[in-house]
């Protein structure tokens, strides 16, 4: 599994790379409003993010018509050669997606919930789908055994390119344990989840021992 950091925070993307674990990121318009970001400096912003990160990094479009999306997929594209489209998964995505596609520009098809849109999506030229776990969770269903429906279905297929699915609206260090555990490509999760990745009380407790032992060590 690749992990990649699903924000649009500069400093959390910094600190990440600079792990070693960071594959890639995605952003939305959220998480840029979420940053205090601005219209104006959205494209300055993700360029930005792209010099930083080695690996590919997923832009959100904000138009619903198919020609305007090519437009702006385009102009998004044109940033850096990591940048990959990311398109709602709608009628009008998946044209765009196709148009896109043709052009060599890599999709990422966001907003999937299902399936039928996930195999959708692939046969489109998506390069990457993304099935949301947490949002299913929020109206009580099981967002995981979603996700593994997705992963199991698209390995049914040869769509003649490579598909990822990235593992999105990730919440928790069990979510990103059971995408693991099923094969899932890749998992997009906040700062604050991959945080807790790292972490566990016994590895806590194991350093606190370590550490007083080497006192004795010291002093003896
Ligand atoms: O990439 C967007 C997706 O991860 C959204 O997550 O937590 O808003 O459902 P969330």
């Amino acid at each position: 599994m690749k992990f990649f950091l699903d924000t649009a925070n500069i400093a959390e993307i910094e600190e990440a790379a600079s792990w070693g674990v960071l594959a890639g990121v995605t952003t939305n318009p959220t998480l840029y409003a979420r940053e205090g970001g601005k219209l104006a400096d959205f494209h300055k912003h993700l360029k930005r993010i792209c010099d930083i990160v080695d690996g590919p990094v997923s832009g959100e479009t904000v138009c619903l018509k198919r020609d305007e999306i090519v437009r702006e997929g385009e102009e998004l594209a044109a940033l850096a050669p990591n940048l990959v489209v990311k398109v709602p998964t709608m009628p009008e995505g998946l044209a765009a997606t196709k148009a896109l596609a043709d052009k060599g520009i890599k999709v990422n098809m966001t907003l999937c919930f299902t399936v039928p849109q996930a195999i959708l999506a692939a046969r489109s030229g998506a390069a990457y789908v993304s099935p949301f776990v947490g949002r299913f969770d929020d109206i009580s269903e099981d967002g995981i055994d979603q996700l593994e429906q997705v992963v199991v279905a698209l390995n049914n297929y040869d769509f003649g390119h490579q598909v990822e699915v990235i593992a999105a609206s990730i919440r928790s260090a069990n979510h990103v344990t059971k995408a693991a555990l099923m094969g899932a490509d890749i998992a997009t999760v906040p700062f604050g989840v991959l945080e807790k990745l790292v972490k566990h009380p016994l590895t806590d407790r194991g350093l606190e021992s370590f550490l007083a032992d080497w006192e004795k060590v010291k002093n003896a």
